[in-house]
């Protein structure tokens, strides 16, 4: 055993995930997650790849009481990985205090928590998307942070200078950001992968249900950027490669191989791939035609990001190597599992 590592929202997409690979690597996984965008099956998807099903608490964040029952009953906690947060861009903008309130509360309490019981690592879940749109592309780690795109933008910024400045103020903590790009694709076992409540917001959900018919079209938000084909570009990467980022950042934290007591990586595969090549890869990967059509832009959309994952590589010897057909494929599969559970 590795240790043991709480991981909040471990039932969700890149949480599950990550509780996979934290358990192949030897690690004690308990999991707090109050199935907010969740589902509780997701403890028997682990189960099913990894023979073990975690320790599981369907409790709040927001309750710092119910965190000290965590580490009351569960002891000597060696690392945190801290996915729980409110995710969807656009409801943020609906809601932002509902997002500052949940995803700061939820972070000043597990800090709290950890100095009170001596847990000295922490893996938080950021985003890209606290790069703004960026001037130069690719972006790297000392890219200037700009203005956000919407309150959820605003909470991982604010959520990595919180860890940065609690870690600057306790010597004897370490944290690591993680500034995730579009994590896509699911397990390849089709046991866990994304299960997005209502409409999907984000582009390869809304492309799988598309191609099994529970919705009519994908809308393409826009075809008139500056990009060589007129529509948005991101960096795809497979959750399976950003789930095994978790770990190696864990390992280097808990080896004392730190450069500092905070850092950040950004996590890519380093390539921009545009709305119309995802459709395509798609396509390739599945040989399933997809129903499409060209609409307007959508509000707060970034034109083009993809990063430069070099620190990544060199520092945490991680590399996002799984590519966007292999990605599709595996979402389409999981997609076709879900569709075979339901009827
Ligand atoms: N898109 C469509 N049609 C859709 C859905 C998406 O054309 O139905 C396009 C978007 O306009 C965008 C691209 O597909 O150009 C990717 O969109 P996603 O919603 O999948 O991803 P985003 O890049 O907008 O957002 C993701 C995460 C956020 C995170 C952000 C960081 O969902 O949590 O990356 O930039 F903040």
């Amino acid at each position: 055993m590795n240790g043991k590592v709480i991981v909040t929202g471990g039932t969700g997409y890149i949480g599950s995930h990550t509780a996979v690979e934290l358990i192949t690597a030897g690690f004690e996984v308990v999991i707090i997650d109050n199935l907010y965008n969740s589902d509780i099956s997701v403890l028997d998807g682990i189960r099913s790849i990894t023979g073990v099903t975690p320790k599981f608490y369907d409790y709040d964040l927001c309750d710092s009481q119910k965190l000290e029952e965590v580490f009351g009953a569960e002891g000597k906690v060696d690392a945190i990985i801290h996915f729980a947060a409110y995710k969807a861009v656009g409801e943020s903008v609906r809601k932002p205090l509902e997002y500052y309130r949940n995803n700061l509360t939820s972070l000043m309490n597990l800090l709290e928590a950890m100095e009170r019981h001596n847990t000295t690592a922490l893996v938080f879940s950021s985003s890209c998307t606290v790069y703004g749109q960026p001037d130069t592309l690719p972006v790297t780690e000392s890219s200037p942070v700009k203005d956000a795109a919407s309150p959820y933008g605003y909470t991982k910024q604010a959520g990595e200078v919180i860890i940065r400045d609690t870690m600057a103020s306790r010597p004897g903590q370490k944290a690591i950001s993680l500034r995730y790009f579009n994590p896509i694709g699911a397990h390849p076992t089709a046991f866990i992968g994304e299960l997005p409540r209502g409409v999907p917001e984000n582009l390869v959900p809304y492309i799988t249900q598309t191609a099994i018919g529970l919705r009519e079209e994908l809308k393409v938000f826009g075809t008139d950027y500056d990009t060589p084909d007129g529509s948005c570009i991101r960096d795809y990467l497979h959750v399976v490669d950003l789930a095994k980022a978790h770990v190696v950042a864990l390992k280097r934290l808990l080896g004392g191989e730190n450069k500092a007591n905070y850092e950040v990586f950004n996590l890519g595969m380093g390539k921009g791939v545009s709305v119309l090549e995802a459709i395509a890869a798609f396509g390739k990967a599945t040989g399933v035609r997809l129903n499409y059509s060209v609409t307007g832009r959508r509000a707060g959309d970034i034109e083009k990001i993809w990063a430069d994952p070099s620190l990544a590589n060199r520092e945490l010897g991680w590399k996002a190597g799984i590519s966007i057909e292999e990605a599709m494929e595996t979402a389409w599969r999981w997609e076709n599992k879900l569709k075979n559970k339901k009827s």
